[in-house]
């Protein structure tokens, strides 16, 4: 693996134990992989944030490094609002050792923004190459912006915070983002919304698996994207698709899909995920919410209140950003959070049975918060929460 000269420095230890540390990772990563040189990245986002996940350990471990992010680099969401979290419930001693694990991050450069849509917040161009680990956003970087980058662990994306590079193997060549399986929706899908499309995620993640999916017959917009993506990570280990005519990739290189096997995905296979159950509260914001996705909710919620609990994630930059849309969302009773969301918080394990919008949140609100979950459209679940 070629290593540049200033990178032979850093691994000589010039620059201090942590960076000689976090360069090692990152070149024993790529020698694994096979990678032959590390490249710049345009930012991070860094995974294993919850004090849940990596536990005093973890927590020891981060508070013994000592340098700074050369890249912007956020945090994944955490298990509680950092601001709000009495109001969640979230037990005392474990919000102060969360507190604790944020401020380490906090020492090392890291941005105290929790999200999995760092791309709302940091600009992120086609080609760029990015060391994320959310799977949705690693989905949405790689497919609908065209941008690369490989689904990283906590401790590989914040080596690479610290180091501005990654190693340059898997998405980061073009070689390796070919379609691989063609998912041929035939569906009149013009007036479909985006649980229309996290149903579709959902169905074609477990058809594909790890595979690159093509998908041919739709014509979803971004955040119709965003849904597809993140529910094909979630029960497939999809971290790129493409869709004919729309995502960039498929735009600029004409696939050649001939001999490519073949998948029709039917009416009745995404409408039978779409099961009316009587739920106790609704969650939105499964990735968080764009600023459009908060003005489609304050639209639907204007001049109501909220009878069901209903609760929306989205990051700190975008509630910031549109405090009108908030206003409105906040006045009818809803309650929007900050730097978590509904899987990984404890918010939404009081209920038994939970409304969604999102194809992801579908396969993780079972395992990950011990309740039913329903999809329905955006609509729906305002609907449902006010009736
Ligand atoms: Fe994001 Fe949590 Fe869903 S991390 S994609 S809101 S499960």
């Amino acid at each position: 693996m070629q290593i540049d000269p200033a990178d032979e420095r850093i691994l000589a230890g010039e620059q201090g134990e942590t960076r000689q540390k976090m360069l090692e990772l990152l070149v024993a990563l790529g020698k694994v992989f096979g990678a032959e040189r590390l490249v710049p990245i345009r930012s991070a986002q860094v995974s294993g944030a919850s004090y849940k996940t990596i536990g005093e350990y973890g927590l020891q471990w981060l508070s013994s490094l000592d340098a700074k992010a050369v890249v912007p680099a956020v945090l994944n969401p955490i298990g509680m609002p950092r601001g709000r979290w009495q109001e969640m419930g979230v037990d005392a001693d474990f919000a102060k050792k969360q507190q604790a694990v944020v401020a380490a991050y906090g020492r090392l450069g890291i941005s105290l923004e929790c999200t999995c849509t760092p791309y709302y917040l940091h600009e992120t161009s086609f080609g760029d190459h990015l060391s994320w680990s959310e799977s949705s956003a690693v989905s949405y970087a790689n497919s609908v912006i065209g941008a690369r980058t490989n689904r990283e662990g906590g401790p590989s994306a914040l080596a690479a915070a610290l180091i501005g590079k990654t190693p340059c193997y898997g998405l980061h060549l073009g070689k390796n983002r070919k379609p691989q399986v063609v998912i041929d929706v035939k569906i009149a899908t013009r007036d479909w919304t985006v649980a229309d499309y996290g149903a579709l995620g959902y169905h074609a993640g477990k058809l594909v698996g790890n595979r690159i999916p093509f998908f041919t017959g739709i014509r979803p917009d971004h955040d119709q994207l965003k849904a597809l993506g993140a529910a094909m990570a979630a029960t497939g280990a999809v971290a790129l698709y493409h869709v004919e005519d729309v995502t960039p990739e498929a735009r600029k290189n004409r696939f050649d899909i001939r001999g490519l096997e073949k998948i029709p995905v039917e009416f009745k296979e995404i409408a039978h995920i779409f099961r009316e159950v009587p739920v106790e509260a609704v969650a939105l914001g499964c990735p968080h919410c764009s600023p459009e996705e908060l003005g489609t909710l304050a639209r639907l919620l204007a001049g109501k209140r909220v009878r069901k609990p209903l609760y929306i994630f989205a990051s700190q930059g975008v509630i910031d950003a549109n405090r009108k849309s908030m206003e409105v969302i906040e006045k009818s009773g809803a309650k929007v959070y900050a730097d978590t969301c509904m899987v990984v918080s404890p918010v939404m394990e009081q209920y038994a049975a939970i409304m969604v919008n999102s194809g992801k949140a579908l396969a993780y609100v079972p395992d990950m918060c011990g309740a039913v979950a329903r999809i329905g459209t955006t609509e729906e679940c305002v609907q449902v929460a006010t009736e």
